[in-house]
């Protein structure tokens, strides 16, 4: 089959969070499985840009409303990604450092959207699926099925992939006029609760819907900011499938980000190797126990609770356990938690920012990884985590229900029900004690890292999908 997968973002090109990660290894995992998956996605002014070569595959315009853009698609020339990955360049719009965050999103992602089409509409032959993921790309099913320009595209499958309800794309009619033309009577499609709503569209028009794990799905229909009702009504078509992990990008033995490559047979001195480095670099002790946060600081990952639950848990434990978070977002929570570092030096520190190698050696330093989220569809963390023998303490909640189960119910990880400072707190001290318990311990690291959630169950899930 031939898949086009379109995307905000893909790893290694463009990362804000794990939409990067999913988009950067299931197409080379489809490939493997015989099939040609595609990345189609927009070109920002980046490192990868900068340092990598392309060749023009299509220079055209696009209208957005009363305005035009030049276009150009980018073909990355090597294929070292393991899938053909083409880049929508459109100067003035989307060629700035960040993926998301500016006023002008709305008009940036859908002349994104109306490029790929034009782009597809003009191929002599026609691709087997159009898989769009999250909203950025959610008015492609809408597009295709209704505008009278994509008319030869109407027949193509779409699927629609939603990593996040949370975030929807909604703006208002004013800017209709920026979509090609569409019989007026088919708006609905686009409505929801007044505005237009990419996300709603794309439930609504796609011919399958996914989400990124079971349990998630399960939860939308009562909680999906304001969209409970539609992804009920669409339930029928919609399915869970719980995401993957890349195993060659996220390989203990093979990581060159990591001090000392370790694997299961050599995982207690290779961890005791990271968690020193790691501690002298951030002045922690590495005979403590060391707990860590990694991730995006708002309120879905229950961040907003982080300095109330460290400062306690620092206070209490007289000094016996380490904290090292590594994130950013909101600025109040950012605020704080460098405030906790005058509070509890040695025992405690923050790196406000993103940093992928970090992230990676903090996975191997670490001996418990934190995600209190109050919202995770998926959740990549906790795989990481495990896969380089970190043991994760999660709410009971989305993906993470679906791939933690608690050392009390015969697992391997802690679990606990609310995103609370008490359950958060009650979870830590359940850590500690495990700490103590040196032998099994041991055990258990030896057992996450052997569990696999690598991407060839899913990717398979996706083709049986789209052959429905
Ligand atoms: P989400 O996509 O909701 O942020 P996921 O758990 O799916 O959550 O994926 C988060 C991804 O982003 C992981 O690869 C994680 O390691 C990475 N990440 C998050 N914050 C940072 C950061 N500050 N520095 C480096 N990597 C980060
Ligand atoms: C979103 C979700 C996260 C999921 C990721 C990849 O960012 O918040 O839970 O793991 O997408 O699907």
């Amino acid at each position: 089959m031939e898949i086009i997968h379109l995307s905000a973002e893909c790893y290694p090109v463009a990362k804000v969070g794990g939409l990067g990660d999913v988009v950067g290894a299931l197409p080379k995992y489809q490939n493997r499985l015989g099939h040609f998956s595609k990345v189609v996605m927009p070109a920002y002014h980046n490192k990868f840009m900068q340092e990598n070569e392309f060749e023009v595959v299509y220079d055209s315009w696009c209208n957005l409303g009363q305005k035009g853009y030049s276009v150009r698609i980018l073909r990355e020339k090597t294929n070292k990604l393991g899938f053909d990955l083409f880049l929508v360049h459109i100067p003035g719009l989307m060629d700035r450092e960040n993926v998301y965050g500016y006023g002008d999103d709305t008009e940036r992602f859908i002349t994104y959207q109306i490029a790929v089409l034009d782009w597809i509409n003009q191929w002599e032959h026609q691709p087997d699926v159009i898989h769009c993921h999250d909203h950025h790309t959610g008015l492609v099913p809408f597009m295709t099925a209704n505008c009278e320009r994509y008319k030869r595209l109407s027949t193509i499958p779409t699927v629609l992939t939603i990593h996040n309800a949370q975030y929807q794309g909604q703006f208002g009619w004013d800017k209709l006029d920026y979509l090609p033309a569409f019989d007026l009577w088919k708006s609905g499609l686009l409505e929801w609760r007044h505005q237009i709503n990419p996300l709603a569209a794309a439930i609504k028009c796609a011919w399958k819907v996914t989400t990124v794990s079971p349990s998630y799905l399960d939860e939308i229909s009562y909680q999906a900011n304001g969209l409970e009702s539609l992804l009920a009504s669409e339930r029928g078509k919609s399915a869970g499938i719980l995401n993957g992990i890349d195993n060659e990008v996220w390989d203990t033995s093979k990581d060159p980000m990591l001090v000392k490559p370790y694997n299961i047979r050599t995982s207690d001195s290779g961890k005791k190797a990271n968690k020193a480095d790691l501690c002298a670099v951030f002045n922690l002790d590495p005979t403590k126990p060391l707990f860590t946060f990694i991730g995006r600081l708002v309120g879905e990952k229950g961040a907003d609770l982080l300095p109330e639950i460290f400062h306690n848990s620092l206070a209490h434990s007289h000094g016996n356990i380490n904290i090292l978070v590594l994130g950013s977002g909101d600025p109040v929570v950012e605020a704080r938690l460098e405030q906790l570092k005058n509070w509890f030096p040695g025992n405690y520190n923050v790196y406000i920012g993103y940093n992928e190698k970090l992230s990676h050696q903090i996975y191997a330093g670490a001996d418990f990884l934190l995600m209190p989220s109050r919202v995770e569809p998926c959740g990549l963390n906790q795989m990481y985590a495990l896969r380089y023998g970190t043991i994760p303490i999660v709410r009971r909640i989305g993906g993470l229900k679906d791939t933690v189960v608690d050392i009390g119910d015969g697992g391997f990880g802690i679990c606990h029900d609310q995103t609370s400072v008490g359950d958060v707190g009650h979870a830590i001290g359940r850590a500690y004690g495990l700490f103590q318990d040196v032998k099994r311990i041991k055990e258990i690291r030896k057992y996450i890292m052997q569990l696999d959630h690598s991407w060839d169950r899913a990717a398979q899930q996706y083709i049986d999908l789209y052959q429905m």
